[in-house]
């Protein structure tokens, strides 16, 4: 492979050693990125060469408030003793620009003094972009895979980095949290029995599971519908009950009441950063948008029940399918969801599991699920 230092700048498209050395890296820092959860941040990955073009170290975030992907990999590169002066970092995600939970990774690559940085996609979000500009204004060369990678090369890895985030930079454009939506179902897709009975459908490893996604979300919402059937706590808790250091706020949608002996009630005479948020409407959009606007929630968990998880779904407010399948059956039930106003197979919604989070807990299988693009999106809610 050639030097680093026109590898990435100054060398003609047609040098095949440089573009596949590139390309290479592309495919190693995507890689990285799928390792990383979905949530409240970009699933983001990066890549490290040395000025001569050997690869020194990969990275990932691996979610909120832990090291962003080039971070991640230029720790991974010094621990090995390795210098970064002068390498290429290539990321699938621009760097930010804004130091928040973690410092700007414009500012980290400038001090470890990278010479060029190699970015798939712009970052959307207004705090965080700018990083390229920021890295360029230090007189390093950054810019973006499509202009380093010629035609459909580029562009074949340019869109699967943004296929990667697409519901995320969905979500940022709306200006609402990244959801995810938790259901909890038999095989025949049923949420509880006939008589109303759901605990537990899924077993012990599962809920374990459960509850320590809680501890990483910045809110968890419900209905009313189950707020007034299953009187929840909604809180974060380990396999002994104790509760987790970090509790998510914890939010019910609705026009009904709580029951006033109800635990959520209760806590509504807490202290007030432990306060449920009861919004007395059915207006989810305009509720997701005031999370995040009002209690800077970027990371929202839906655990049910089926029509609050309905309605989020018929207004493509899910980007994020969490589901937990019991190996049981019901034959009849409370369905998982319902009325999403689908009357042909055409009109169905499709998902795509993310292949990565498909895996047996206990005896249950987990497994994450993303919307597909939409031809258009509906705008019929129940
Ligand atoms: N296994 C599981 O994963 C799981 C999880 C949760 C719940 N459940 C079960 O599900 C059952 C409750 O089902 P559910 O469907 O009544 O619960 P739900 O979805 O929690 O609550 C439904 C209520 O949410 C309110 N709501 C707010 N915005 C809405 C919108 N845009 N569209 C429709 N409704 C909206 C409405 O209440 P208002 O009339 O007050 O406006 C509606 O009646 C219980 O048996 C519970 O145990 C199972």
């Amino acid at each position: 492979m050639r030097e680093a230092r026109t590898m990435g700048m100054n060398q003609p498209p047609h040098d095949a050693a440089r573009e596949s050395a590139l390309r290479e890296a592309c495919e190693r820092a995507l890689e990285q990125a799928r390792r990383g959860p979905l949530g409240a941040n970009p699933r983001v990955g990066a890549a490290l060469l040395s000025p001569t073009g050997e690869l020194l170290a990969t990275g990932f975030h691996r979610g909120a408030r832990t090291p962003h992907a080039e971070a991640d990999a230029l720790l991974a590169a010094r621990e090995r003793g390795l210098d970064v002066h002068g390498a290429t970092c290539i990321v699938t995600l621009e760097p930010c620009a804004h130091a928040g939970r973690t410092p700007s990774c414009a500012r980290t690559l400038i001090d470890a003094g990278v010479a060029h940085v190699l970015y798939a996609v712009r970052d959307p979000h207004d705090i965080a972009a700018n990083g390229g500009a920021l890295l360029r204004d230090a007189g390093i060369n950054a810019r973006l895979w499509s202009d380093a990678l010629p035609g459909s090369v580029g562009g074949d890895l340019t869109a699967r980095a943004t296929e990667m985030n697409r519901r995320w930079f969905q979500a940022t454009r709306e200006s609402r949290p990244f959801v995810t939506a938790k259901i909890a179902h038999t095989l025949d897709g049923y949420v509880a029995a006939v008589d109303g009975t759901n605990a537990w459908i899924t077993g012990e490893d599962a809920r374990v599971e459960g509850h320590a996604l809680r501890s990483t979300v910045d809110a968890i919402a419900v209905g009313t519908g189950t707020a007034l059937a299953d009187d929840p706590a909604l809180t974060a808790r380990d396999a002994h009950g104790t509760l987790a250091q970090r509790q998510p706020r914890r939010v019910v949608i609705g026009e009904r009441p709580l029951e006033p002996h109800s635990r959520l009630a209760k806590a509504t005479h807490g202290p007030e950063h432990a306060r449920p948020l009861l919004y007395r409407t059915r207006d989810i959009r305009a509720v997701f948008e005031n999370l995040r606007a009002e209690h800077g929630v970027e990371h929202l968990l839906l655990e049910g029940g089926p029509r609050l998880i309905s309605a989020a779904l018929t207004l493509d407010l899910v980007d994020d399918l969490w589901i937990h399948e019991a190996p049981t059956l019901l034959g009849a039930g409370t369905p998982a969801v319902t009325g999403l106003g689908i009357g042909t197979l055409e009109n169905r919604l499709d998902f795509d599991i993310v292949p990565e989070s498909l895996h047996v807990s206990g005896s249950d299988l987990l497994f994450h699920a993303i919307p597909r693009a939409r031809q258009q999106t509906p705008t019929k809610g129940e």
